[in-house]
């Protein structure tokens, strides 16, 4: 078995976490590590540089990991594939349109392998989510409600994160993490994003909001606020298919509930969802429609094997709700994501027919409706 040697450029949390995760992997080992304001010595691991440029030079070096602010991901990307590097770029993309532009234009001259880590791409619920919505299992996706109630106590106010030039703000900062998931989820392109924002201050712009129309008539809402305690740390994502509502817990979505229309034909299926239990079920023709109330004017008929949704009739009987929920521990399941990333990478290295999970492309696409909604 090859043993791929990964540079990291970036030692901060994230790199600490990804050099972390990867060492437990048999075919990569971290081998060096750059980064200007850490100050410790090589040693017979990895090789330490104090410049980025030095890392992508390296000739043990095969994938550069950038883990930096993102204001530095689009130069440091361009310059490590025209290394011949592979680059697995953390999120976002870039900061700008120009700038993603411009990684994937030099990902074409070189022809090198470029990924960005949506991480969250490979978390089991939502993988089993995008299977379920490709086949067509809870209909048309129709309204997303993302609300992200995250801390700001280990961000003072001179952190990186709050200053445009190095973030990009809020929503192409983190944001992007969403916008990727809903464009996995629903399989469909924005058309129209409006923003609105709060800041605290001058430089804090703490509270974000973006609502976007998609091309088969999604329509998604999405809330970031960095201004509370860890303690009301919360993230939430509501789902309302033409068949299903869900509500999925955790900006790492680690459990929810389902309530959804099936037939015998694809009922099975919620089973893929990982720890899914049944908490209630039961046929069409046992439900109340209460949408109707008793004594209203109009005939109750009460559906047996079909319900009409936006004039589409689907084939169901029956309404089973359930709950699901990962049971290895929020840090388990993040880093079986960012070391599921690190092997995606290595299989298009080596079968230039894999499809990556995350393109350049796609994390295009959510840094664009990011730049969108923070105009
Ligand atoms: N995918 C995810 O789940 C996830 C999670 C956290 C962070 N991130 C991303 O990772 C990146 C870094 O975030 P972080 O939280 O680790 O930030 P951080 O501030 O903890 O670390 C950034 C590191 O980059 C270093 N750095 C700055 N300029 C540099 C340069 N010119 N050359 C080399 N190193 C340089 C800093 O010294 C610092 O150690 C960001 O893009 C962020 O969005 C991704």
């Amino acid at each position: 078995m090859r043993k791929y040697k990964i540079g990291i450029i970036g030692y901060g949390g994230f790199g600490k976490f990804l050099h972390y995760w990867w060492e437990k992997l048999p075919n990569v080992e971290v081998v060096a590590i750059a980064d200007p304001h850490k100050n410790f010595p090589s040693d017979e691991n990895y090789v330490v540089y104090r410049d980025w440029r030095e890392l992508i030079h390296d000739e043990n070096v095969d994938i550069v990991s950038i883990v930096t602010p993102p204001g530095l991901h689009t130069e440091m990307a361009c310059e490590a594939m025209k290394a011949g590097k592979h680059v697995l770029l953390e999120k976002p993309v870039a900061i700008s349109e120009e700038g993603g532009l411009e990684i994937i234009e030099t990902q074409k001259q070189t022809g090198m392998v470029i990924t960005v880590d949506h991480m969250i791409r490979y978390n089991p619920i939502i993988q089993n989510l995008i299977k379920l919505g490709q086949a067509g299992t809870f209909g048309k996706l129709r309204h997303v409600v993302v609300n992200n109630y995250a801390q700001d106590e280990a961000l003072p106010a001179e952190h990186w994160f709050w200053n445009k030039e190095m973030s990009g703000g809020i929503l192409i900062e983190h944001g992007v993490h969403f916008f990727d998931i809903v464009n996995a989820l629903g399989n469909q392109h924005y058309t129209e994003v409006y923003g609105c924002s709060d800041s605290r201050n001058e430089n804090q712009r703490d509270r974000v909001a973006a609502m976007v129309l998609y091309n088969e008539g999604l329509i998604a809402n999405y809330y970031h606020a960095f201004s509370g305690p860890g303690l009301f740390e919360q993230t939430t994502i509501h789902l309302a298919y033409d068949l299903a509502r869900i509500e999925i817990e955790g900006w790492m979505p680690m459990k929810g509930t389902v309530k959804a229309l099936v037939n015998s034909e694809n009922k099975e299926q919620l089973e893929n969802l990982p720890g899914w239990k049944v908490t209630e079920a039961g046929g069409l023709n046992t439900l109340r429609d209460v949408s109707r109330p008793e004594g209203w004017g109009s005939e109750d008929v009460q559906p047996e094997q079909a319900v009409v949704c936006s004039g589409i009739t689907y084939q169901v009987d029956e309404m089973r709700s359930g709950t699901f929920e990962i049971p290895q521990t929020k840090g388990e399941v993040y880093g079986k994501c960012v070391q599921s990333i690190v092997l995606d990478i290595i299989q298009k290295i080596e079968n230039k027919d894999h499809k990556l999970t995350i393109t350049i492309e796609d994390a295009f696409e959510s840094l664009k409706t990011a730049v969108l909604a923070s105009k």
